[in-house]
């Protein structure tokens, strides 16, 4: 396993957004990421939010931004501009190489890790070229787009893939992670879980993260 330990990034996507604050402001002192699913209608499905809203979000969490857009370039400069501590892009948007290599320094020059992610059937070897400039792998482990989603088993192998290859590497999961899916998670070799319906959906945030760091 690697030095990491084990992070929990709570996904605001299914928090209540006429409360947005003190959605945040509940599960906050459990946390250790905020995860922001930043979504374009093109590149996913759905539409979500962008920098006009995170940037109403009052917390000192680390902010991780999740661009699920066709154009990620077009994005980095407003949440770098926001302080945002992680952004990752999806391969599946930008193919090419030295695009990608180009997004991945203009995050690490705005003083944020870069991340890049991975839908369910892509494979790993699709990021072999980006893997080693990036500080984080996320391996979608649902078709991205919408919080609620059934967790998707036949990722695990990828994350076991890429833990063997990549010992040290920040893996972070993200779909359908609740307390029956994260021990599988965890023990594939994952060391940072996105939830977000399972958190959000609980009464008790402290119980729900708490549940997703050891089987209650
Ligand atoms: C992509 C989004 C969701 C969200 C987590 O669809 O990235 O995965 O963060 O959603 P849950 O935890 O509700 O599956």
């Amino acid at each position: 396993m690697s030095p990491h330990s084990l992070i929990i990034a709570p996904s605001i996507l299914s928090a209540d957004f006429s409360h947005l604050q003190d959605e945040v402001d509940s599960m906050a002192a459990y946390a250790d990421w905020i995860q922001v699913d930043v979504m374009d209608g093109h590149f996913v499905p759905n539409l979500s939010f962008g920098a006009p809203v995170v940037k109403w979000i009052d917390n000192d969490l680390p902010l991780d931004i999740h661009l699920m857009v066709s154009n990620p370039a077009d994005r980095i400069q407003e949440f770098l501009a926001l302080g945002a501590s992680n952004i990752t892009f999806h391969a599946e948007a930008v193919p090419d190489s030295a695009q990608r290599k180009e997004l991945i320094d203009a995050i690490h020059k705005g003083g944020a890790t870069a991340g890049i992610a991975i839908n369910p059937e892509t494979p790993l070897e699709n990021v072999a070229d980006a893997i080693v400039d990036v500080d984080l792998l996320l391996v979608m482990s649902v078709h991205p787009g919408f919080g609620g989603q059934s967790f998707m088993p036949e990722v695990l192998e990828k994350v076991q893939q890429a833990r063997k290859e990549h010992p040290d590497l920040m893996i972070q999961m993200d779909g359908g992670i609740d307390n029956t899916t994260a021990e599988a998670c965890r023990e594939a070799g994952a060391n940072n879980l996105v939830s977000g319906s399972f958190i959000f959906s609980a009464k008790d945030r402290k119980l729900a993260i708490e549940s997703l760091h050891s089987s209650l």
